[in-house]
């Protein structure tokens, strides 16, 4: 896939699932702009970095526009950014463990998606992807917050993409199972912990970063011009194995 000087926004980009995008979009040929609350991590002459809290309404929306008038029309979006859960049953939780994953993981996709997508209005065309997870589906306990707000993507995505269909603008989502990132990296280094959530997954495998990113350069791409509101599942099969 060939996305030879198109401009594609990606929150998430220092780590993880988020800079595995970058990199395969730098790849490529497409330019980058970075958006994480921590500092680059990737240097590339076609890559731009900020370091923005997705939550900050003002601040993206300034850099939309800047990223906008600097370098011309945006043709995809990657929402990437996210935290995990603060592992706890739910009536343990304290408002603001509620609310930093909520508006992170849910309320940041909406921010970076409403400025983008003002500006892909005009332009009738562009893709969004926004990273959920195989949480919004299937359960584990101490995790609603979490849960919550990736089932929250899935219906985000599904409803954006009605409103944006219109102006030929295709928003999907993907819901990664076990991905082996800064994340995780605590509990897939741990071999016994690995081999446990490798043997729940019929791949037989903890995911790569660089297996997610491809789906989502899928859905970039004009290869997917017509699938819309759809939430592809990209977990080694974790979600069929009854
Ligand atoms: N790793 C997994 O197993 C897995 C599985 C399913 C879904 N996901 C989702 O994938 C996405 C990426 O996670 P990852 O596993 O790559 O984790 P990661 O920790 O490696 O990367 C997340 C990135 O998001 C950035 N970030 C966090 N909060 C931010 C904020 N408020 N504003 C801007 N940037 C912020 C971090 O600085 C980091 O660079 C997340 O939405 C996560 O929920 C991960």
């Amino acid at each position: 896939m060939c996305f030879s000087d198109k401009l594609v926004i990606v929150s998430g980009s220092s780590s993880g699932i988020g800079k595995a995008c970058a990199e395969t979009l730098l790849e490529s040929e497409a330019m980058v702009i970075g958006i994480d609350s921590d500092n680059n991590s990737i240097e590339h002459p076609k890559y731009i970095h900020y370091s923005v809290d997705v939550r900050e309404d003002e601040k993206i929306a300034a850099i939309t526009n800047e990223v906008h008038s600097k370098y011309g029309n945006i043709a995809g979006l990657v929402n990437a950014a996210g935290i995990f859960s603060h592992s706890k049953p739910f009536f343990d939780l304290g408002i603001d463990e509620w609310n930093d994953v909520i508006e992170t993981n849910l309320t940041g996709v909406f921010i970076l998606s409403k400025y983008v997508a003002q500006k892909m209005i005009p332009n009738k065309s562009g893709k969004i992807v926004n990273i959920s997870c195989i949480r919004s589906k299937i359960y584990k306990p101490h995790m609603t917050e979490y849960a919550a707000a990736k089932g929250g993507v899935v219906a985000l995505t599904s409803a954006m993409a009605l409103d944006l269909a219109p102006y030929h603008i295709m928003v999907n989502s993907v819901a990664p199972g076990f991905t082996y990132t800064g994340m995780t990296a605590k509990s897939f280094e741990h071999p016994e912990l690995r081999k446990s959530s490798e043997d729940l997954i019929p791949a037989g495998r903890i995911a790569e970063p660089k297996d997610i990113a491809n789906v989502v350069l899928f859905l970039l791409s004009d290869k997917a011009d017509y699938i819309n509101g759809e939430t592809i599942f990209a977990d080694g099969g974790y979600s069929i194995l009854k």
